[in-house]
């Protein structure tokens, strides 16, 4: 079946890509495209083209499966040029997303139109990548630097409307978008046509436009090359001239494409596409969600209800009582007032996210849930207490999930009627913002409750990952060792600054020690005395020592570092030195490259025994609770990749 095919309207010629799933620019694609240009070039009747899309998206991009494999003519560049240099003026009809190669190929076209919802973008940086078919040369010329700047360096998309604002596109079209296009096209042909993007004018920014971007880009990108490159190639194209900019893109992005970073990428994108439709799960339909309740409107649950409201979903909170009802409604207000504050929300959207929000003490107003998620306190017999109601009052085929992070689900809802609707749903905090979701059945869960799960995930946005059941899931028995293995580098006389140091070489946030220190020491503290006084033989940590001390982290002035009042900058700690010297010995000295190669390999090996156990199911799903619950950078493939690489 041919990808392209060519419909003749009166005077227009529409072509239409029909290359599924999201018409990516495959070899076939590009040839089908250029033999198009050929065709209607050489057509006499044709005046113009309309070039849309079959299916849900315009063109989303270069086909990146071909990305580890060597270029196969006819190269992007050479179709984007053919199209903007055609005898007749092209016109791209966009829906969906245009993104990557799909907007350089509607750049190359001398107009282009957009239904309302469509999105434009060059989200190559995102992939290791830059543009490589004139994003970084043709989009200043359309829009000017400042935005193309923003546009190519973060990756993010523009929606119809700011685009046609930003000068990227001409029009927004309302209905039919192939009949409007068409009228555009026509009527487009009694007006002079306007300079194809190659030849438009560029206004050139000065020195420190360039320095500041670079400033500011550096400290953002924590090692991610790609966004740097990216600015290297746009600065090029505003100092040199067309053609040499285009080659200067080219050469950058090959050279990426063969990258380290981009191969991770590439293992990141494919990974997060996969994750939220497990193979197994294929045939197993999912309940469909109407309406959630959440118990406990603390950290957790408060996060989990502003996530659920922003999916659409209308939520019932059940509290101990009215005053902790206020409290959690006020937690979940809390979190739609910094939505306000940071601009991401109206006032009046988040007066309906709160308006969605039902607070109640008693489990009746449950009675119609098609889920419900417990969070309530990490405790076994409360939890117990709270199933036993959610048995009583919900529909025999609701949901019923627990947020526990630490105790097994197997031993919270004893007795439940129909058990195959209990399920596990693990949420990272803040539960509204952090993207992980660990999925953890039970024996009994059938899959139609696991399928429900994944499709939770996928209405919040989240990256699911199915966990099997052990002390802490994948994530948290991860997080014990890295700290575990960061704490006997201390003890073999590696400085704490020094350890935090090269993980944020190594591209984390931070640290672990200060990230500690920032969550509190005392959490796992009273986690491991829990454990201890139920006999089991846990032994002493270092930061046992600390909170011993009374250093639970930032919130007592001091953790592993030392705080000023009111400051966050960690200091290095006499104190600490002076706890901690009788159980440190001085061994030989580590690089921060190899501080980082021994916690990252900690890490997975971790993994690797959490995949022998079978408790995760393929390494990529590692590498994606790492990513996106522990900040592990993603320019790296998450811990399996890296150590594979290395
Ligand atoms: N190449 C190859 N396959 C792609 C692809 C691409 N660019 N984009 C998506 N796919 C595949 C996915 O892997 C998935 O495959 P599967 O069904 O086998 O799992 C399928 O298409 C559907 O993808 P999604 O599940 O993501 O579909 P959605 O409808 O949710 O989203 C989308 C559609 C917004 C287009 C999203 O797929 C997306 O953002 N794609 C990536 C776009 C991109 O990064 N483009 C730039 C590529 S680099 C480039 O163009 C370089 C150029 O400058 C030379
Ligand atoms: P929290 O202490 O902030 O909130 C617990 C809430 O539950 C309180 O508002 C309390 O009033 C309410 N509650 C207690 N008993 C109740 C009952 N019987 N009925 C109704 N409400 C009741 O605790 P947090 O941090 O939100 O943790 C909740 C759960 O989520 C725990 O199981 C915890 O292990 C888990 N979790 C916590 C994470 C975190 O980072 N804080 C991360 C992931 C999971």
């Amino acid at each position: 079946m041919s990808v392209i095919s060519i419909e003749r309207e009166g005077e227009i010629a529409v072509v239409t890509v029909e290359n599924p799933p999201v018409n990516a620019l495959s070899q076939s694609l590009r040839q089908g495209l250029w033999e198009a240009v050929e065709t209607l070039d050489a057509d006499p009747s044709t005046k113009a083209v309309v070039l849309i899309c079959a299916g849900r998206t315009f063109i989303a991009g270069a086909d990146v499966t071909e990305f580890g494999k060597p270029p196969v003519p006819p190269h992007l560049p050479d179709l984007v040029e053919r199209i903007e240099t055609a005898a007749k003026p092209w016109c791209a009809a966009i829906h969906g997303s245009a993104l990557g190669g799909g907007l350089e190929v509607a750049l190359g076209c001398r107009f282009r139109v957009a239904a309302p919802d469509a999105s434009l973008g060059l989200p190559e940086v995102t992939l290791g990548i830059v543009p490589g078919a004139g994003g970084t040369v043709r989009t200043p010329r359309m829009v000017g630097f400042p935005a193309a700047v923003d546009l190519v360096t973060s990756g993010k998309p523009l929606r119809a409307g700011a685009a046609q604002a930003a000068g990227l596109i001409d029009a927004v079209l309302a209905g039919d978008l192939r009949m409007a296009a068409i009228a555009f096209a026509r009527d487009a042909l009694n007006a002079p046509l306007p300079l194809p993007a190659s030849r438009r004018p560029l206004a050139s920014p000065d020195a420190a436009f360039w320095t500041a971007h670079e400033a500011a880009l550096t400290k953002m990108a924590k090692g991610a090359i790609a966004p740097l490159r990216a600015l290297a190639c746009l600065r090029t194209a505003a100092d040199a001239p067309f053609a040499e900019a285009m080659a200067f893109e080219r050469q950058t992005f090959l050279d990426l494409r063969a990258s380290e970073q981009a191969a991770a990428l590439r293992h990141v994108f494919f990974a997060e596409r996969a994750a939220p439709r497990p193979a197994a799960l294929r045939n197993a339909e999912p309940l469909p969600l109407r309406s959630v309740g959440v118990i406990g409107g603390g950290t957790m649950g408060a996060g989990i209800i502003a996530a659920l409201r922003q999916a659409g979903l209308p939520v019932t909170l059940i509290e101990r009582d009215d005053e902790a009802v206020t409290r959690g409604l006020a937690n979940v207000s809390g979190i739609f007032a910094g939505g306000v504050k940071r601009g991401r929300l109206t006032e009046d959207h988040a007066a309906a996210l709160i308006a969605g929000v039902t607070g109640a003490t008693d489990y009746a107003a449950l009675s119609d849930a098609d889920l419900v998620i417990e969070a309530v306190f990490e405790d076994i017999s409360v939890k117990r207490a709270v199933f036993d109601q959610l048995g009583k009052v919900c529909r025999p085929d609701a949901v019923l999930a627990t947020n526990t992070s630490y105790l097994d689900p197997r031993m919270l809802a004893p007795g439940l009627p129909a058990p195959e609707r209990f399920i596990g749903l693990h949420f990272f905090s803040p539960a509204n913002v952090m993207k992980l979701l660990e999925i953890i059945p039970v024996p009994e869960t059938s899959a139609r409750t696991l399928a429900t799960g994944f499709a939770l995930a996928r209405l919040l946005g989240k990256v699911p990952v199915q966990s099997g059941i052990c002390e802490g899931f994948i994530g948290n028995r991860i997080l014990k060792r890295y700290r575990a293995a960061a704490e006997a580098l201390v003890r073999q006389g590696v400085d704490i600054a020094e350890i935090d140091a090269a993980m944020r070489g190594y591209g984390f946030a931070m640290g672990p020690f200060e990230a500690q220190d920032l969550g509190g020491l005392d959490i796992a503290f009273l986690q491991r005395e829990g454990a201890r006084s139920a006999g089991q033989d846990v032994p002493e940590t270092l930061g046992d020592v600390l909170v011993r001390a009374g250093r639970k982290g930032q919130k007592t002035g001091g953790g592993w570092y030392d705080y000023a009042p009111g400051d966050r900058k960690p200091r290095v700690s006499e104190a600490v030195a002076h706890l901690l010297a009788g159980q440190i010995t001085v061994g030989p000295s580590m690089t921060r490259a190899e501080i980082a190669r021994t916690l990252v390999g900690e890490m997975a090996g971790e993994g690797q025994a959490i995949l022998d156990e079978g408790i995760a199911g393929k390494p990529a799903d590692i590498d994606l609770v790492e990513i996106h619950g522990y900040g592990f950078p993603r320019w790296r493939g998450g811990p399996m990749f890296a150590v594979a690489r290395d």
